[in-house]
């Protein structure tokens, strides 16, 4: 069951050769591999055996030392044991007597780094790598959860620990827990036990990093192997890798037809994917809510369509620089997902004009919508969304500069929950800021490059309950704000009196 994990965790530390392993160890702390004893890792020592039979004779003897040692190993063992047998596998890996089995133990150790911290963790390490070998011998996987009862070398403690009741957590309780753990506490949180390997699981899959696009490669290879993964899968997000996302059709689909259960899918920068790949994921994702298409230029009317089809449970959607749609694309969407869209990212999509507006108006429940550089809208546009979207929270309107005090003063009377009003470069007057200070819940107001706006109206805004103000070509934080509020009631006192 443990080879399960086989090849899981190259999806976080992918180092194949020695030379990146060398790397690893010099000058990373995040990387899962300790620190060892200078000439603990190195090149394989050992010539090739090339005798089969001398080969299998060995293995067999040496598997026994190995679980022999683990299951003897003490169960809190102090740092200088546990460095002893770190650096006992590293340098086993260099000067076992075969080696061309030594070559691929290092493969296997430098995925799989041996864990120290206890004689379990220690043990079930071991059995875990015996049985990736098992695996590409095509040899017969063995049960990690029997271990120590094969290799009991050590009657007197075992027998003790297995009879004493554990303190019980029950699993959603550690699934929760598991959910603030990191990755590599995660990776060892594996060899603990059979039933903390089965709860971990999922969460190290769920959200797998792509932090190269080698890590994609791989992940998908995994997935070919493991198809069966693929349940626990719930968000492929390719936002980390920029510019150097090349991921193309072929291999999307692949990796989409094996993850059925996603939620989330950020696709940022895939400029390569077309819609093919879409209608793929719309036939198969049918769980999806939030589906981010920022930069993918290529995809067209078709993707948004088909997408709106097969994912019902659309929550939101982010469609920042997507040039190549236009607003028919929202035909399907506003039939099926009127009711749900919550946010709607469409900055830069430089195909909403003011007829965009009676669309948009139909998604009554929407909460954030992001419009930053739409430069075709104007306030009539605000003028007939508003109305519509009495729940909207955040809005954002930078660089709208055809925004005028009529399209602001609509939003502000009709949705009286906005909390982040984002107006920079609008063309807007004291009297919206006026207006702006009924809100409520404002805590966040950007009047960046509003060029007309007066001091005296920033000081209106100070009775309010703001957190965070952008104004002039300055940020002003809660402290400077703080302060500026304290002196303005002092100088209203003042004027009282
Ligand atoms: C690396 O580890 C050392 C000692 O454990 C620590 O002092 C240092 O801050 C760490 N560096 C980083 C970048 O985490
Ligand atoms: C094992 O075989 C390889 C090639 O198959 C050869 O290069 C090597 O010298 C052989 N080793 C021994 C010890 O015979
Ligand atoms: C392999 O080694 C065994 C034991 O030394 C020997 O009997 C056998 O002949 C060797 N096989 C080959 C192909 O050399
Ligand atoms: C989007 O749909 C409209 C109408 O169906 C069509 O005229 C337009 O060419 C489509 N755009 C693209 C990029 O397919
Ligand atoms: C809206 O878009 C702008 C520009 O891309 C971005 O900086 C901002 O973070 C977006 N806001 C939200 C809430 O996503
Ligand atoms: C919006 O447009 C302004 C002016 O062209 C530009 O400086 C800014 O970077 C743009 N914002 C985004 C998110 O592209
Ligand atoms: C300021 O207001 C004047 C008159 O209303 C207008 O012509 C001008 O464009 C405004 N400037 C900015 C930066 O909005
Ligand atoms: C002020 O805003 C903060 C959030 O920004 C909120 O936690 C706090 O309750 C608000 N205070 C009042 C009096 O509304």
């Amino acid at each position: 069951m443990v080879i399960l994990t086989s090849l899981l965790y190259l999806n976080f530390v992918i180092i194949q050769t020695n030379e990146d392993l060398f790397e690893k160890v010099s000058d990373n702390n995040d990387s899962i591999i300790p620190e060892v004893t200078s000439g603990t890792i190195g090149p394989v020592v050992m010539p090739n055996l090339n005798n089969s039979t001398l080969k299998a004779e060995l293995g067999q003897s040496s598997w026994k030392l190995i679980h022999t040692m683990m299951a003897r190993f003490p169960e809190n063992p102090t740092e200088d044991e546990k460095e002893a047998l770190r650096n006992f596998v590293y340098l086993f890996g260099r000067l076992y007597p075969c080696g061309e089995c030594a070559s691929e133990f290092q493969k296997i150790i430098i995925m799989y780094p041996p864990q120290v911290s206890s004689r379990e963790a220690a043990s079930q390490w071991a059995c875990a790598v015996h049985n990736i070998v098992n695996e590409r011998l095509k040899k017969e996987i063995f049960d990690c959860g029997k271990i120590a009862e094969k290799y009991k070398c050590v009657p007197f403690h075992h027998t003790i620990i297995n009879t004493m009741v554990p303190p019980v957590l029950i699993d959603d309780v550690i699934m929760l827990i598991l959910d603030h753990v990191d990755q590599k506490t995660l990776y060892s949180c594996l060899f603990v036990n059979s039933k903390l390997y089965q709860l971990t699981l999922p969460t190290l899959w769920r959200s797998p990093r792509f932090m190269k696009f080698r890590n994609v490669l791989i992940f998908q290879q995994c997935l070919q192997q493991r198809p069966h993964m693929g349940k626990y899968i719930k968000v492929l997000c390719f936002k980390r890798l920029g510019f150097c996302n090349y991921l193309d059709d072929e291999l999307l689909i692949q990796i989409i037809k094996s993850c059925k259960y996603i939620t989330k899918l950020d696709l940022s920068f895939a400029g390569m994917i077309t819609d093919s790949a879409l209608t793929i994921i719309s036939q198969h994702c049918s769980q999806l809510n939030h589906i981010c298409l920022k930069d993918c230029r290529t995809l067209t009317n078709d993707s948004i369509k088909a997408i709106a089809k097969g994912c019902l449970m659309l929550i939101s959607l982010n469609f920042e620089r997507c040039l190549s749609i236009t607003s028919l694309a929202f035909d399907e969407l506003t039939t099926n997902h009127k009711n749900y869209v919550k946010k709607l990212d469409l900055t830069l999509c430089k195909w909403v004009n003011d007829d965009m507006a009676p669309i948009i108006s139909k998604f009554h429940s929407l909460k954030k919508l992001n419009l930053t550089n739409c430069t075709e809208i104007t306030s009539d546009f605000l003028i007939t969304l508003s109305p519509n979207v009495p729940n909207l929270e955040e809005l954002y309107l930078g660089g709208v500069l055809r925004i005028t005090d009529e399209g602001v003063i609509q939003v502000v009377d009709h949705c009286p929950n906005l909390r982040i009003l984002v107006l920079c470069g609008c063309d807007i007057h004291d009297r919206t800021l006026h207006h702006i200070s009924k809100l409520k819940n404002l805590y966040k107001l950007d009047v960046t490059f509003c060029m007309n706006i007066t001091h005296n109206a920033i000081r209106a805004l100070l009775c309010m309950n703001i957190t965070k103000l952008n104004y002039g070509e300055l940020d002003i934080d809660e402290r400077t704000l703080i302060s500026l509020r304290r002196e303005y009631f002092l100088s209203l006192n003042v004027a009282n009196y």
